[in-house]
């Protein structure tokens, strides 16, 4: 802890003197001396605070209750079958908390009784079987931090800058840690016949999502989960028990999963045909476009984090993530692509899961356009939004992951904007 909080200082003055900057002009903090608030005893230091009983499920203090999932109104006529997004521009390092991973769902969130949850296995299998929530526990559990981005995700931007704000651009993505089973030994158990070669995967809501899934995928890296975060899955995310596709398009991750069936080609559901396909502008439709491609977004500054502490050192940082794997870099311009500087990676670089990335400045308090540009370790660049059109034209809703900019003016407040 000291160890890394040591070298992370030490870069810090690395930088601002190679910058040819002097000390004082790195300088964040005034001088000590003459601020009432350290000089005086604050009323908190004055009495005793909460005891032990006060909050039995904790939650967060009082002064962050504006860090909460927010849905767009002309989006969600019907809240049953809609979307919130996740508050990207206030947080930080990987992790979602539950509190605020987006959802979706397409009949509303619904509650299911963990004893009477279960899990069936049919089709081409050796024995069809039934998993209660307990069975699925005693098989060997397995932690795994994995990014779910919504196939939707800033598909409101494929025209032009909409949304205002990270929140709604980007927000249809959530990072947790899951625990759960493996897809391939529940298979196993049920043994999965030669000619198996698809899953259906079915949910147990009014919705009956349900998707294809090819076996490669499924006995790959598919596991179900009951635990995200440590704690039990949020009603909202699927309790009792979810599947999780990692990097692969948050539709797939099928909630209140209920029947996995076996068989030998794709159903050609209606969420993959008329919806999650993307209509090309000669007519022809791309289907099955499961994987999530590489793609960033600077959170702060962003249109709901302006800069507020005017010109000087100042610290960029956003959020990357690959469906290939690992994000090995990310790019930042302050002048709409000009110039491009190395972002800093912190945090885990972990597989199909989300990166964090600072990039430190002093800025002069002149207009900036920001963008950002993550590399995953296949060599996929992240494409600008008009290298997106000239390949897949305007139609598209899904699969945007263009790159993203924000137009910051000298009062430090961001815009949502496209430059060409
Ligand atoms: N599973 C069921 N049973 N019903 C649903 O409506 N929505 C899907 C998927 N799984 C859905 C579902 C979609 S479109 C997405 S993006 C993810 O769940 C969202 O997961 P989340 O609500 O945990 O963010
Ligand atoms: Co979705």
């Amino acid at each position: 802890m000291s160890e890394s909080k040591g070298s992370t200082r030490r870069s810090f003055l690395t930088g601002t003197l190679a910058a040819g900057g002097t000390l004082a002009a790195a300088s964040v903090a005034k001088a000590a001396g003459g601020d009432p608030a350290i000089l005086n005893v604050q009323p908190w230091a004055n009495e005793l605070g909460d005891g032990v009983d006060a909050h039995p499920y904790g939650m967060p203090t009082r002064y962050e209750s504006k860090v909460i999932r927010r849905n767009v109104p002309w989006l969600t006529a019907d809240p049953v079958s809609s979307i919130n997004f996740t508050p990207l521009h206030d947080l930080d390092g990987i992790i979602t908390p539950n509190g605020l991973a987006f959802e979706r769902h397409h009949a509303g969130s619904i509650a299911i009784p963990p004893h009477k949850y279960r899990l069936m296995i049919n089709g081409l299998v050796d024995q069809p079987l039934v998993f209660t929530l307990e069975d699925l526990k005693r098989f060997p559990r397995y932690n795994k931090v994995y990014f779910l981005e919504c196939a939707a995700n800033s598909g409101m931007e494929w025209r032009g800058p909409q949304l205002n704000g990270v929140q709604f651009t980007h927000g249809m993505i959530h990072n947790v840690m899951y625990t759960g089973v493996m897809l391939r030994d529940i298979l196993a158990e049920a043994g999965v016949k030669t000619e198996g070669k698809w899953l259906l995967a079915e949910g147990g809501d009014a919705a009956g999502m349900s998707r294809s899934i090819p076996m490669e995928k499924a006995l790959d890296d598919c596991m179900i989960a009951f635990k995200m975060n440590g704690e039990a899955l949020r009603a909202e995310n699927g309790y009792p028990a979810r599947l999780v596709v990692p990097g692969w398009e948050g539709n797939m991750w099928v909630k209140w999963i209920r029947r996995l069936e076996v068989g030998d080609q794709p159903w050609e559901q209606r969420e993959e045909t008329s919806k999650y396909t993307d209509l090309l502008a000669n007519g022809v439709a791309r289907r099955f476009t499961w994987q999530m491609d590489a793609k960033s977004v600077i959170t702060n500054p962003s249109p709901q984090a302006p800069i507020t502490h005017g010109k000087g050192r100042t610290v960029i940082t956003g959020i990357a993530w690959t469906g290939n794997g690992v994000i090995s870099g990310v790019d930042v311009t302050l002048d709409g692509g000009i110039n491009w500087h190395k972002a800093r990676i912190d945090g885990s670089s972990l597989d199909k899961s989300m990166h964090r990335f600072y990039y430190e400045f002093d800025w002069d308090g002149k207009p900036l356009l920001l963008q950002s540009r993550a590399h995953d370790t296949t060599g996929y660049v992240q494409p600008t939004k008009d290298q997106l059109r000239a390949i897949r034209g305007t139609n598209s809703i899904y699969h945007n992951n263009g790159i993203q900019t924000w137009a910051v003016n000298s009062e430090g407040e961001a815009e949502n904007v496209e430059i060409s």
